[in-house]
């Protein structure tokens, strides 16, 4: 039965009310037909089904249709080496250290941070508290095995991070039961109160560039709530926190990371969400990736570091997801190392936006990356 465009915009607005997931039409039409199906029900009934308090199971069903649970152990080694080699340090002699890691998808997460954290804070309780809204994700995650090849993705010199696994099932692996002790998982909305509070680090990666503006502010502020003064936050390669009042960003190598401030000034604020700095050419490189969610269809892209074409294509790929976006600037120019192949990513991203109606502009003033535009010839690609 053809849902009616009112019917989707329903479905898309209970969805972004529920956990901020502003989605595509047609990936709510097609997955809402779906369970419409299933349920033999009217899409105006099953609209009114998931408005109403009798309708929350169905909703979460609904939420496990459309979400993104992309993860994988120790995904962008760079934000890993700055919380071993920079934050774990200043931890040291604690007699406990509290980790969060919201929207922690099956675990992997989770595992990566126990299993890092451990030898870096030596005599210290470690407790890594990992949550995510979807019911199958904590499940899967309180399994806890994992694949035993996505321990390649250990860097030759860490041999300690990859003892904090042993044998599971063939080809899987498990945490070693000393570091699983110290591992916990919940199911809980990022958008509804926050686990606690006073965490040391809190972890939260790849969840914000599926919310919509008004979720994005809400999800910080939980953020921004569960931390301690002193502590951390770090967010993905296409999200920033900066100019959260609250936060102060710190680099590390090629990451970048926030530290809560121990004065609140501003505390009657509402916190501002996340990236403020609109791009412009010629002003000095963003030093974080940048997109800012209050500018009405406008998202900016700010590379910095080194990179990762796996999440860069991540995170084109949730902006054309984006149903509100209609441009899009991505700034070359704070990328210390703008890799080959990060190439064919952009091409591909570029030409998929400009299908779907989004005008895409690349902004390369600095030397070198206008060099790396012309020598891939992304001139035109935008
Ligand atoms: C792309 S995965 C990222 C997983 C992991 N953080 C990583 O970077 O590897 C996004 C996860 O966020 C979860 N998520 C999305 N919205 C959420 C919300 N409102 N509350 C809690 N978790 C949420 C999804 O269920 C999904 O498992």
């Amino acid at each position: 039965m053809p849902i009616g465009p009112d019917i989707v915009a329903g479905v898309a607005r209970r969805l972004a009310d529920h956990v901020g997931f502003e989605l595509p039409t047609w990936v709510i039409e097609a997955r809402a037909a779906a369970r419409m199906a299933r349920l033999g029900l009217a899409p105006a009934d099953y609209l009114a089904l998931i408005e109403k308090g009798r309708g929350a199971s169905e909703l979460g069903l609904l939420v496990e249709a459309v979400r993104v649970g992309e993860t994988r152990l120790f995904r962008h080694v760079p934000q890993i080496a700055a919380l071993v080699d920079t934050v774990a340090p200043a931890l040291r002699g604690r007699s406990r250290v509290r980790v969060w890691s919201a929207g922690c998808a099956a675990g992997e997460e989770v595992a990566t941070l126990a299993v890092v954290l451990a030898p870096a804070l030596p005599g210290t309780t470690l407790a890594v508290l990992g949550t995510d809204v979807s019911a199958e994700a904590i499940a899967t995650a309180r399994a806890g095995t994992y694949p035993e090849d996505a321990l390649a993705h250990v860097p030759e010199d860490r041999a300690e991070w990859r003892a904090g696994f042993v044998a599971a099932e063939p080809g899987r692996v498990r945490l070693r039961p000393d570091l699983a002790d110290g591992v916990s998982f919940e199911r809980a909305n990022l958008l509804d109160a926050a686990p606690g509070d006073g965490f040391d680090i809190v972890w939260c990666r790849n969840v914000l560039i599926y919310f919509g503006a008004a979720a994005k502010r809400r999800a910080v502020e939980r953020l921004v709530g569960a931390v301690a003064v002193g502590g951390v936050v770090f967010v993905g390669y296409s999200e920033t926190l900066r100019g959260v009042t609250e936060l102060e960003a710190q680099r590390a190598g090629e990451a970048v990371y926030y530290v809560k401030r121990g004065t609140r000034r501003d505390a009657a604020r509402l916190t501002p969400v996340a990236g403020v700095a609109a791009v412009k050419p010629g002003a000095s490189p963003a030093p974080a990736p940048v997109c800012d969610p209050r500018s009405e269809g406008t998202e900016h892209l700010a590379l910095a570091g080194h990179p990762d074409p796996d999440e860069l294509a991540e995170a084109l790929g949730a902006m054309l997801s984006m149903h509100a976006l209609r441009a899009l600037a991505i700034d070359l120019d704070g990328a210390d190392l703008l890799g080959d192949e990060l190439a064919p990513v952009l091409r591909r991203a570029c030409a998929a936006l400009r299908a779907a109606g989004v005008r895409v502009e690349l902004r390369a003033t600095r030397a070198g990356a206008r060099r790396w535009v012309s020598r891939h010839g992304l001139e035109g690609a935008a």
